[in-house]
């Protein structure tokens, strides 16, 4: 089982992706880290913590990390996507469990130096928490098996800007640190992600999994009516499961080495991935971006892992 971290803000799909992750024998979550995002940190931190109790696994520790970009504030957050709690209006039930005390990059340097297996570290939110791994304990970055994370666009233009996807936008200057560095990197970006639609029936065959399947799809209720209202789409968009999906089982995408920049400038394309498609740059680059997927294969892997989730 590969062993797999998820850093991530939930966030309706990003409750998606770590219930994807608890429902899916071949990798063993052994962390779960937080960070500001669609909502705000402390949140985005007790939403992890109730997502991982719905499916029984409170025993998954939750350490929360960056309240706030790097350099400069965000001026707005997703609320009006996620629902002003960032679950979609759902209430579920406090866990039982408390946040591990150490800060998200502490706990993510001692897994990445105890485990004798490489790591998988899935980012499904702004890249703070990892620039800030890079920074403070590179040595432990280095050990990182593969970084698969959502964001950013090579064709696709923005979904919080004309430019920008939401997570580079919340941080272009980690986002920029991150993609520049030597991590094995797996960009699951807009290009990927926007035609994963999961429509209602798909919810629906969710729903009828069983109780935490039922909570699933009502968390998406106010999400899909988002998405309908605002870009016409009929279904959810499972952005973060999606990028989960890939760290479960690679090669889920077809994906291209590419130099990736982030723009970082205060202008109109600030926080947009400049992805170097036609090989004008030699810097050599590490990441990879996720060009191609079959959308129909992954919804239908999503709603039978959730629909099947027992707790
Ligand atoms: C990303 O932005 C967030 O709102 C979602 O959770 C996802 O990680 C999509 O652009
Ligand atoms: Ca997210």
């Amino acid at each position: 089982r590969i062993p797999l971290v998820i850093d991530t803000d939930p966030g309706v799909d990003d409750a998606l992706a770590i219930l994807l992750a608890l429902a899916s024998p071949e990798v063993d979550l052994r962390l779960v880290t937080t960070v500001h995002g669609n909502v705000g940190l402390a949140q985005t931190t007790e939403n992890a913590l109730r997502v991982l109790h719905l499916a029984g696994r409170s025993d998954v520790p939750v350490a929360a990390g960056a309240a706030g970009p790097l350099v400069h504030p965000v001026p707005e957050r997703a609320g009006h996507v996620h629902g002003v709690t960032g679950l979609g209006g759902v209430e579920l039930p406090p866990s039982p469990a408390t946040v591990d005390p150490r800060p998200a990059v502490v706990a993510l340097a001692e897994l990445l130096m105890s485990s004798d297996e490489p790591v998988t570290v899935a980012p499904v939110g702004p890249l703070t928490n990892i620039a800030l791994l890079l920074a403070v304990y590179p040595e432990a970055a280095a050990r990182i098996g593969r970084l698969v994370f959502m964001g950013g666009s090579a064709t696709r233009g923005g979904n919080t800007t004309a430019a920008a996807e939401f997570n580079i936008w919340a941080d272009p200057e980690a986002a920029h640190a991150v993609l520049t560095s030597t991590l094995p990197t797996v960009m699951v970006g807009l290009d990927v992600t926007l035609p994963t639609v999961l429509d209602d029936a798909g919810t629906a065959r969710m729903a009828a999994g069983g109780p935490i399947g039922a909570r699933a799809a009502a968390i998406l209720g106010h999400y899909a009516d988002f998405a309908r209202t605002a870009y016409g789409v009929d279904g959810v968009v499972v952005h973060d499961a999606l990028a989960v999906t890939e760290a479960i089982v690679p090669g889920t995408l077809t994906t291209v080495r590419r130099d990736v920049v982030v723009d970082t400038t205060q202008g109109a394309a600030r926080g947009q991935t400049l992805v170097d498609r036609r090989r004008v740059s030699d810097r050599p680059s590490a990441v990879e971006v996720a060009e191609r997927v079959d959308s129909a294969a992954a919804v239908e892997f999503l709603v039978t892992r959730i629909a099947g989730l027992t707790g």
